[in-house]
């Protein structure tokens, strides 16, 4: 029979003093887990103006599908995008419980908006805005559209993250080389700090396995 409490024939022969080796391994597990360590010091995502087309009245349907209207058999125009990242704070901890919404204009360049000339035209197939709650390892993702320019405009995806403890990040996504964004005022003022070009430069590659004809693109979302 296995003796019980096996541990306390050795235990006393440890020394009382902790090793140099204890000591280093014991602050270690006080710190923050080793992936999170690793990821400390992330820049932040920048801030940028939330712009004249936020909705002023939500959809019926705004799930994370934008390019289906529930009730609707047709898809929206354009190329479909699918957006998915993570929502992290600086030292690379998912922030549990935030809320990402996103909104953008249609494949003709046109919002549904109060303030959006020829807003009657736009393609009612698209949803144009969409919101979730990210999941428990602070992940999110959103069917879409590659955004299209309009006039004035570089193409780009709005975005907000609100967390439970009341932050609020209002910013934007761009295209990575596309070459409108040079001469883009608002992503110009985003990208002073060129660290920061990694978090609002999407990097567009085909949806491999995911969706035939669609791109694909990862963005975290690093709230300060
Ligand atoms: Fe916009």
């Amino acid at each position: 029979m296995r003796p019980p409490f096996l541990f306390v024939e050795w235990a006393p022969m440890k020394p009382l003093v902790p090793s140099r080796r204890t000591l280093i391994v014991a602050a270690g597990a006080s710190l923050l887990p080793l992936r999170s360590v690793r990821a400390a010091g992330l820049v932040a995502t920048p801030a940028q103006t939330e712009g004249p087309f936020y909705p002023t009245s939500f959809p019926a349907d705004m799930d994370n599908d934008l390019v289906q209207v529930r009730g609707q058999a047709a898809q929206a125009m354009g190329t479909v995008l699918h957006l998915e990242g993570r929502v992290l704070d600086l030292n690379g901890h998912p922030v549990e419980g935030a809320l990402v919404e996103i909104w953008q204009c249609d494949a003709q360049g046109l919002y549904d908006h109060p303030r959006q000339p020829g807003r009657d035209r736009r393609d009612s197939a698209f949803q144009g805005y969409g919101r979730l709650l990210v999941k428990a390892d602070g992940s999110y993702s959103f069917r879409t559209l590659r955004p299209v320019a309009y006039p004035g405009r570089t193409p780009h995806i709005h975005f907000k993250v609100a967390t439970a403890s009341g932050g609020l990040l209002t910013s934007q996504f761009y295209i990575a080389g596309e070459p409108g964004n040079e001469r883009d005022g608002v992503f110009r003022g985003a990208v002073r700090d060129p660290r920061q070009r990694d978090r609002i430069e999407m990097k567009l590659a085909p949806a491999a396995g995911l969706e035939a004809g669609a791109l694909a693109t990862t963005m975290d979302i690093v709230v300060g």
